[in-house]
């Protein structure tokens, strides 16, 4: 059986889309650990309400050590790891080890409105600033940058001229969930050819 690890810093409404998608039997994977790099946040209620064993890694005690501290828990237990909604960037062993093995998904089209700084509602302030006619989300590998690794999949949403950014926010995350559970999807089955920048899939 694949299996998976989750990485999260906050509401974990991705990792409740997989952790809903598993129990359909949609995904044809387990998750064996759930890791955030932030105490108390409700994703972790959530892993634990699932059964799903949990890691707290605070990043303002590990810092530069947090990639570390989650290669030493994934390093033989896991074929992936999904970034849902994690915001800490990793680098050294776990990039290494784990190249091509990590998917992020992130909340607008990259490039556009995306690097560092940019996450949660900032990335729809920026996106209704610029006044875009369409906005979505990302799903794509994680390289040693941020946000910037090969595209496994997009899907888009419409923005109209009244909106808020929390109206935006509400309608990329409904297609954050459908995106991810997509490309895990392709993941699983082994349909993903990275070449290069660019990703097929089979
Ligand atoms: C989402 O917009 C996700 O794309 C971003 O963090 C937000 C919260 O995600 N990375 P979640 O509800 O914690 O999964």
């Amino acid at each position: 059986m694949f299996k998976i690890a989750v990485l999260i810093s906050g509401n974990g409404s991705n990792l409740q889309a997989i952790i809903d998608n598993i129990s359909t039997g949609k995904l044809a994977c387990t998750i064996e650990a759930v890791i955030s790099d932030k105490p108390d946040v409700f994703g972790l209620e959530r892993a634990n309400k699932a059964g799903i064993k949990t890691y707290t890694f605070d990043k303002k005690t590990y810092g530069e050590d947090l990639s570390q501290k989650i290669f030493k828990v994934v390093e033989n237990n896991v074929d992936f790891i999904v970034l849902a909604g994690f915001l800490s960037v990793l680098n050294g062993e776990l990039l290494e080890k784990f190249k091509n093995k990590i998917i992020n998904i992130h909340p607008a089209l990259i490039p556009s409105f995306c690097g560092n700084g940019m996450y949660g509602i900032r990335v729809h302030e920026s996106a209704i600033q610029y006044g875009v006619k369409f906005s979505g989300c990302t799903v794509h590998f994680v390289d040693n940058g941020t946000d910037t690794g090969p595209i496994i999949l997009q899907k888009t949403v419409p923005v109209y001229f009244k909106d808020s950014a929390r109206d935006l926010q509400a309608r990329v995350l409904e297609k954050e969930h459908e995106a991810l559970i997509e490309a895990l999807g392709y993941i699983i089955e082994g349909r993903v050819r990275v070449e290069g920048r660019k990703v097929k899939i089979l």
